[in-house]
């Protein structure tokens, strides 16, 4: 198919020349710039605030955070202070140390940011929970990691299975008036009474760092470790990819429970000194453009999901708005469609750029940069340090326009360090020649430019959310009414793909549209609102594989009016 390649953006880009940069850059350089390259006193927290903090940027402002309640700004050295603050209630009263696993179950908060930052710089792991996670996933989460603290709100205390949680010791309420009990500790009065002054904590640039949870096609969701040698790359990408430079405004609506809400809407833009918008509560176009209007951002990083919705809400709203401060759209998680593109040209008169990376590749890899040509419904080149191949299931690197696994060679900064407890499942990602395969298809065209092509496993994205099908199936069979469940991701023109169940029930319950209803609760009550399938269908019976294996190929195919491919594994 023939696309019209958008134009380079001419101007003063941080990447100004993709070829020849691609040529010459050496990770090793890169790391230069902090002073732990010499020193080897790292720490993320550090370089991401103090640093500032310590300069010239300490008056500047750090975070603009803003939700149905609140609005407030804070410096760099303001951050410095209250990080320093959160760190030292861990500290004394969770008893936390390095390599301690911190987790925070809250959602978007000033507080939410002090924390993370104090107890990264403790050197604890920090674990970050989507705020819409009920009891099940809390507690799968908690226990896999051994978390010893918790962070949380009033509101979200009753999802945590605290009696099931026995390695978690503690647990810091952020709220007013906290009845302290057991392991319950009121946060906020600690914070006022703790001091501004801590001792940061240098740990070695491979000392865990953050740890999130996401979903594969089988198992519970397995914890990602990334380490703070990371820094390298979430810089050097904000510098390329997100172009961030002294006078921006940066905007990431991605919640931190996600990787893109930490990478890129924490460590990106504070490692290079950035202005960070954080914007609480609920999505509505209005309020996402009065955003981009009252904080002038000049850099916006979303997804195509939040994209096709203000797509949908039409333009005239736009209209309303001054976005004239927008200089720079980029966005990440799923296909980007080239109408979205079109549309971004008509409406901002801005190109969307489009980044590809993953949860355990913790940094954006092959993205469109400024400084070239977009090819619309392309994810753009592998960034400078980054190798990229389409490889066949042996390791061997295919010609362009064959579609195979797209797969990064080992060894970029950002890569994760390992899976939390499974040491086998993080090698399984590998295969010879050092490749990473990142389990989604593409072809590569002879300019060198990726095309996404789909998932090669059973993971579903909808609304730029990974959802294992396994996850949503395991807790299906938990409802009575329910014998076999078969879960897949269906495409919709709005949120790429929504989740849709295929339900065997068991003898005595009868087919209709109540229970359906009652299941989707059950999931979004066990589990979270965006795991719940937005269709089900009941079946007598559903495909399976000898081995008694769901084929959800099957039910794709089932739904799609596919045809069914192989079948010769599937019982009687
Ligand atoms: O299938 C790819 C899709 O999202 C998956 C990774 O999901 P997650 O770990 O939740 O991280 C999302 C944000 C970093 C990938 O395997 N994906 C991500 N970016 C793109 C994409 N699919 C198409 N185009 C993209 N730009």
């Amino acid at each position: 198919m023939k696309v019209e390649a958008l134009p380079v953006i001419q101007g003063e880009h941080n990447l100004l020349n993709y070829a020849e940069t691609y040529g010459q850059f050496d990770w090793k350089d890169a790391e230069k710039v902090f002073s732990w390259s010499e020193t080897g006193k790292v720490n993320m927290a550090y370089e991401a605030i103090d640093r500032h903090a310590e300069g010239a940027r300490k008056n500047k402002i750090a975070l603009y955070y803003q939700d149905g309640t609140r609005k407030e700004k804070y410096t760099f050295k303001e951050m410095k202070e209250l990080s320093n603050k959160a760190g030292n209630v861990l500290k004394a009263y969770g008893d936390v140390d390095k390599g301690d696993r911190v987790f925070i179950f809250m959602p978007r908060s000033p507080e939410l940011y002090f924390t993370v930052l104090g107890a990264i710089k403790l050197g604890a792991i920090v674990g970050p929970l989507f705020e819409a996670f009920m009891e099940g996933a809390v507690r799968d989460r908690l226990q896999d990691s051994g978390a010893k603290v918790l962070v949380t709100t009033p509101e979200l205390l009753n999802r945590v299975p605290v009696d099931e949680l026995p390695e978690l010791k503690h647990i810091f309420v952020v709220g007013s008036n906290v009845e302290e009990s057991g392991k319950i500790q009121d946060f906020n009065k600690k914070f006022e009474q703790s001091s501004k002054f801590l001792e940061v904590e240098w740990v070695d640039r491979n000392d865990g760092l953050i740890l999130h949870y996401t979903s594969g096609s089988t198992g519970k969701p397995k914890g990602v470790l990334h380490v703070h040698n990371s820094m390298i790359q979430h810089y050097q990408t904000a510098k390329w990819v997100l172009d961030l430079k002294e006078g921006d405004v940066y905007w990431c609506t991605a919640d931190p429970g996600w990787v893109t809400g930490t990478s890129y809407g924490i460590f990106g833009p504070w490692l290079t000194g950035t202005s960070n918008v954080i914007i609480g509560g609920r999505f509505s176009p209005e309020s996402w453009y009065k955003m981009i209007e009252e904080y002038e951002v000049t850099v916006w990083y979303s997804a195509p999901t939040a994209f096709r919705m203000l797509m949908g809400a039409g333009d005239e709203i736009v209209k309303a708005f001054n976005l004239s401060s927008l200089r720079h759209i980029v966005s990440v998680g799923e296909p980007l469609n080239p109408e979205v593109i079109r549309w971004g040209m008509k409406v901002f008169n801005l190109r969307i750029h489009d980044t590809w990376w993953m949860t355990e590749t913790g940094a954006q890899l092959i993205c469109n940069y400024p400084c070239m040509e977009i090819k619309p419904g392309s994810m753009g080149k592998p960034i400078p340090g980054v190798q990229a191949a389409i490889v066949d299931d042996q390791g061997q690197e295919l010609p362009p326009y064959r579609m195979g696994n797209l797969a990064i060679k080992k060894g970029w900064p950002s890569m994760m360090h390992t899976i939390w407890n499974n040491e086998q499942k993080y090698e399984s990602y590998f295969m010879p020649g050092d490749w990473y395969v990142s389990g989604d298809s593409a072809y590569m065209d002879e300019e060198g430019y990726f095309w996404f092509q789909g998932r090669i496993d059973d993971v579903i994205m909808t609304s730029g959310e990974r959802v294992g099908p396994f996850e949503v199936e395991s807790k299906l069979v938990e409802h009575p009414a329910v014998a076999e469940a078969g879960v897949i991701g269906k495409p919709d023109p709005v949120r790429g793909e929504i989740i849709k169940a295929f339900i065997a029930l068991r003898d005595g319950y009868e087919q209709s549209d109540e229970l359906k209803e009652e299941i989707r609760q059950f999931v979004k009550q066990g589990l979270a609102a965006h795991a719940a399938p937005r269709e089900i269908d009941f079946r007598d019976k559903l495909p399976k594989t000898r081995s008694g294996k769901i084929m959800r190929r099957v039910l794709k195919a089932w739904e799609l009016d596919l045809p069914t491919g192989d079948l010769s594994t599937m019982e009687d």
